[in-house]
Formats: structure tokens, sequence, C-alpha cells
């Protein structure tokens, strides 16, 4: 088979459903996002099973709907393969995916392309809306022209609630891990340090938000948290500024900050002293400041050792304004291209999963499976790994 022209994405490796059309070149025909953050918000996190259970309640609807586009688009026909994410993420939630694809795919004939979700929040980079004239206006807001797409090599740093990862992509588009979080996710840190403050999960938004509204005294240098260092220089960690954090609300509240006890004692402590809100806006912007201050270091040291090389970013905590920021003053101090997508792009999407399986397979790195012999999928494949089995 000759390469595809038009792939129908799958992506359910979280908590967001989502099904996408998407072209070779990178151009969004169509694209569905459910997401379960209301139903997670009430556990404070994710429940795999509660996540399982609706990716198989909505990803039908999802696929029918975007299907249904491609129907009144005239492409239907031209849908040549099916993505879906094979890993990492949530056993459950991927079998749910991989078997809605197979199933699909295998009504029509149609090949699979099993794909990395972190590969997918790199190729998201490449995306662009398609024009008007090509889609319904109601799929993606904006008409598309597609600004410059990313040149090779590059620096890729994905950040989300379960990923911190930072790679290097040859000009072949071979992908070379560098590095990555030895403890917490910085998403995962964002939302630890919020939820102790008092917002509720996911928080890094909100925690973004109150870091915003902390004066010079707050983000000047008063109240540092660490950046901790690490063995090797392109990874993270997270779990001290975390600790760091928790001390501080300890000492804001007048309790003893050498013994923060277990976390089920010191949820019960802050429910019954809640931290002042002038200090969780210190704690916000301590934390914030150390989160991006560990990210943005990592990232100039890869450039530093990669001549020549553009920046891309993906993942959610790349909605995050200081974060962009200092990741674009950092690539432009180098004079190297930054391209970090739309919000709804960063976080979890379908399109990105498409994007990818093209990449994989012009690249020479996927495979087409048969839908009929059964999808394998792995909780915790490696960017750059074998594909599942
Ligand atoms: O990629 P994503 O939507 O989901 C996965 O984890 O796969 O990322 C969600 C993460 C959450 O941890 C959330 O708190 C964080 O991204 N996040 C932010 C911001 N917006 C979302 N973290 C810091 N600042 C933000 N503005
Ligand atoms: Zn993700």
């Amino acid at each position: 088979m000759s390469a595809p022209r038009l792939i129908l994405a799958i992506e359910s490796s979280c908590d967001e459903s989502a099904v996408a059309l998407v072209r070779a070149d990178g151009a969004v025909l169509a694209e569905r996002v459910a997401t379960q953050a209301a139903l997670h918000a009430t556990t404070g996190g994710v429940v795999p099973e509660a996540a399982a259970r609706a990716h198989h309640a909505w990803l039908p609807r999802l696929l029918a709907e975007v299907v249904g586009e491609a129907k009144g688009l005239g492409v239907e026909r031209e849908i040549d393969a099916v993505a879906v994410t094979a890993g990492p993420g949530l056993l459950g939630s991927l079998l749910v995916g991989a078997g809605v694809a197979a199933g699909w795919a295998w009504g029509r004939g149609l090949p699979i392309i099993p794909t990395n979700h972190l590969e997918g929040h790199l190729r998201a980079a490449w995306l662009y809306p398609a024009t008007r004239s090509e889609v319904p206006v109601s799929t993606h807001g904006a008409s598309g022209t597609r600004s410059a797409a990313p040149t090779l090599p590059a620096i890729g740093l994905v950040v989300s609630g379960g990923h911190t990862l930072l790679v290097r992509i040859a000009r072949d588009g071979g992908i070379e891990r560098l590095g990555g979080t030895v403890d917490d996710a910085a998403g995962e840190a964002f939302d630890k340090i919020a939820r102790l403050i008092g917002l509720p999960y996911p928080g890094g938004a909100a925690l973004s938000a109150l870091a915003a509204t902390a004066g010079a005294a707050a983000t000047g240098g008063g109240d540092r948290l660490p950046i901790a260092r690490t063995e090797h220089p392109f990874d993270f960690s997270f779990s001290g500024v975390k600790t760091a954090a928790v001390r501080m609300a300890l000492v804001a509240i007048g309790a003893d900050p050498s013994s923060p006890g277990r976390a089920g004692a010191l949820a019960q402590l802050l429910s019954e002293r809640p931290i002042p809100s002038s200090a969780a806006v210190v704690i916000a912007a301590a934390a914030e400041r150390a989160i991006v201050g560990a990210l943005v270091e990592r990232v100039e040291r890869a450039l530093d050792a990669t001549p020549g090389a553009a920046l891309i970013v993906g993942g959610g905590v790349a909605a995050n304004a200081a974060l962009r920021r200092a990741l674009t003053t950092a690539a432009e101090r180098r004079g190297r291209a930054i391209t970090i997508p739309p919000i709804a792009w960063c976080t979890d999407n379908a399109a990105m999963i498409g994007a990818a399986a093209h990449a994989a397979l012009a690249e020479g790195r996927a495979e087409l499976h048969d839908p009929g012999s059964g999808i394998a999928v792995a909780a915790s494949w490696q960017i750059g790994a074998e594909v599942p089995r």
C-alpha cells in the first residue's frame, strides 16, 4: 500500500476520549475530544476503571460524528488507515481504544497503525487546521494556512500530567530520548501543590492563575523553592519542590515544618487549618518558578548541545504562560525557532496521534497491522522502543 492519504485516529490513553481525521501534510479535517475532567475531579484524580468506562461510552459516539463529517466532506472513502494510541497510558483505557479502532478498521478492510502517545505530543507541532473550504467551520475555529512547519533536527519537550520527557529528533525523524522525570511528572507536581493550597484537581491552571496575582516580592526571590539536581543532566525531579511547598504550607499555618507526617494526616491538618490566601499565593508563585526553572534549564542545555535544533513543546503543561514565555526567550536568544501548538493540541487529542502515525510511516518506523489479529497495547511503551506485540 502506498502512504496513507487520510488517517482516522483514535486516542484514549488517559482521561480524554478523542477521534480525528488527519491528512498526511498535518491538516486536521475533523476532530472531537470528550474530556473526563469533571468525572475525575470528584475523586481528585483519575480512577482507571472509571476512565475506561467513560472511553467505552464516548468513543463510538465521537467516531460516528467524525465519520459523519468525513461523509459530509466527501472524503470518507479516502480514509485508508486507522491510527490508535497503543501506549503509554492506562491499560484498560488503551484496550478500549484499540478495540474500537480494530472493530471499525476490520469492518472496512483497513490497516491499523499502533501509535505512541508521546510521539503524538511531539508531532502535534506539525498539525494545522484545514481551510474553511475543506472543512465545516465548526471543526476548528481558525482557517487554515499553516505557519511554517517545524524543521528538524529539533529538541522536543513533552510536559503533561503523566509525562515529562526531553528528546532529540534527528533530521530523519528518529527520536533519541535525552531525559525524563525521575519521580513526579511536571503536571503532577503542579496538581499536588495545587491540592495542597486548596485548589481542585487538576489544579495546574488555577495554581498558575494564582501565581500571576503575586507581586514581585513573591516571584522575585524572597521565597525560592529548590531546583533539584539530578544525576543525569537531562533528567528532572519534582518531588523536592513538593516537599518544600509542604514545608512552606506548614509554616504558614503555624505547624512544625520539620515533621510533615503522612499525606492523610497532612490533608486532615490542612482541612482543619486552611492556608491563608496570602500564603497560598506565595507558595503558588514559588512552586511555579521552581518547576518552570527546572524545565527551562534542561531545555537550554539540550539546545546548546544540539546546534541548529528547533524547539517543539507539547503536553497540557505547555498551557502554562510562564513556561511559554521562558521557553520562547530561551529559543529566541539562541536564534532557534520554537513551536508550541494551540492548547487544544497540547492537551490529549487524536489529531496528534494521526500526525504521529503519518510521520512514523513516512520515516519507516511504523508498521501496518491487521485489525483481525488483534492490536497489542502496552501501558509503559517507551518512546523509540518496539511497537507492542
Ligand atoms: O496533557 P494533559 O492534558 O493530560 C495528561 O496528563 O495527559 O495535561 C494535564 C496537566 C495537568 O497536570 C494540569 O494541571 C496541567 O497539565 N496544566 C497546567 C496548566 N494547564 C494545565 N499546569 C500548569 N499551568 C497551566 N496553565
Ligand atoms: Zn498526553
